[in-house]
């Protein structure tokens, strides 16, 4: 049968077939009782108007609501609201039962939810927007999820004063975690959330204990940004055409944004590690480790045409670690493929250029001699001492000091 003479039923097949094979390719597992619940919500009903194949590809987010050339409401990519309920269902040992709290809605992962929490469980769900909530709430009705509490507020201060939750689950992309979202969880919930450090972001799924949250696992992912009073903008600097920096906490560049543009002109030396790495080595990991160690970091996104036309090269055009040192930029390179192993390089463009590709790559060698070890992250609050923080990376934000650290014992734990 082609696909486009499939049905409901078979393209969900096929798209949830194609999200345990991606999981698989990733190291990942996804757990059954996900698996089942993406085989019987019918995603088709929250995303009307939608030709019926779109509404089942895996890979795709459909846009919903622009805010000028920005995406502000979207429902979230099929694969995506998988590897977070499997964080969510690993970090809790499964989900029967819970209460959960959705921030951003759509219904689509709501009704997911729903499916996982079972009877005695709950799910609410809330969205700054009235339009979505009162999408979201036909949509549920029509799909025959009754039970979902929909709620319209700015989710960055509480929803139900009081009241706790065995998980919060957020599909937003945060620049924080605001006091409320950790005052709602019970001791021992956890909290799913795309959250961004160093101007990248990955879902991280975090436990609390107390007035701390500590990561049990982190999925690269991207996400619209939240809205509200936890509005927080990323910098852009566009360097050239099609190409651009981002500047996210404090980082600051004093170089005039064409000044750089030009250096990617002159001519790009390159160095490169040596090591030979299996396809499903996070790199997503190497990047966050480069972002805690190397000094004047910036990060690199370019559009595909820039990609294409040789401009840059970088190792993901949606964000690659690069450094703006002494008039110097470098930039973790597109990897370079013998067979089915991968060397990990670095380009640079500059006056001191070689020695700043070379300083790359010894850090890309020291996480690959390390074990290529994966972050945890842990979150204080703003008052916290140093003293009191654990070993790691520190940056502060608005409510909390957050500490990205590598050790070996470190390892996954989902
Ligand atoms: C990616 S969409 C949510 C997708 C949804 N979970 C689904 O099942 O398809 C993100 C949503 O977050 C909402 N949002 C942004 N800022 C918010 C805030 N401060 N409080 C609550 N919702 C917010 C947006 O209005 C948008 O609808």
């Amino acid at each position: 049968m082609s696909v486009g003479t499939m049905g409901s039923e078979s393209l969900r097949d096929a798209m949830v077939d194609q999200i345990a094979a991606d999981h698989a390719g990733k190291g990942l597992v996804l757990r059954p009782e996900v698996e089942a619940a993406l085989r019987k919500v019918p995603r088709e009903v929250f995303t009307p108007g939608l030709p019926l194949q779109k509404a089942y590809d895996a890979n795709a987010a459909v846009l919903k609501k622009m805010r000028g050339a920005e995406a502000i409401s979207s429902v979230s990519a099929p694969y995506l609201i998988a590897e977070m309920l499997g964080q969510a269902a690993n970090a809790l040992g499964g989900l029967e039962g819970r209460h959960a709290l959705e921030i951003g809605s759509g219904g689509y992962n709501a009704s997911l939810l729903r499916e996982l929490v079972g009877p005695t469980g709950s799910v609410t769900t809330v969205d700054i927007d009235p339009e979505v909530t009162g999408r979201a709430a036909a949509c549920l009705a029509a799909a025959g999820y009754h039970d979902v509490t929909v709620v319209c507020a700015d989710a960055e201060h509480p929803i139900a004063p009081g009241r706790r939750h065995d998980l919060i689950i957020v599909t937003v992309g945060a620049w924080d975690v605001p006091p409320a979202w950790r005052d709602q969880l019970t001791d021992g919930g956890v909290l799913v959330v795309p959250l961004r450090t160093f101007g990248m972001t990955r879902s991280w799924a975090l436990r609390r204990y107390g007035d701390r949250l500590v990561s049990q696992s982190h999925r690269l992912c991207g996400f619209v940004s939240m809205q509200g009073d936890g509005a927080h903008e990323m910098r852009y600097l566009d360097i050239a055409d099609g190409v651009h920096l981002r500047l996210d906490e404090d980082q600051r560049i004093d170089h005039d944004p064409a000044a750089v543009g030009a250096l990617l002109t002159q001519p790009r030396e390159e160095a490169w590690a040596g090591v030979s790495l299996p396809p499903v080595t996070v790199l997503a990991d190497l990047d966050l480790w480069l972002a805690t160690r190397l000094t004047h970091f910036v990060v690199l996104s370019a559009q595909e045409t820039a990609v294409r036309s040789g401009v840059v090269a970088p190792g993901w055009r949606f964000g690659t670690p690069a450094t703006l040192d002494e008039g110097t930029f470098a930039y973790r390179s597109a990897l370079r493929w013998t067979g089915r192993l991968f060397d990990l390089g670095a380009y640079a463009h500059g006056p001191a250029a070689a020695a700043a590709a070379e300083r790359m790559v010894e850090h890309m060698r020291a996480w690959v001699d390390a074990g290529n070890p994966t972050p945890r992250l842990h979150v204080l609050p703003a008052h916290t001492p140093h003293g009191d923080l654990p070993a790691g990376a520190v940056l502060d934000k608005r409510h909390n000091r957050l500490v990205l650290a590598f050790t070996p014992d470190e390892k996954g734990i989902d």
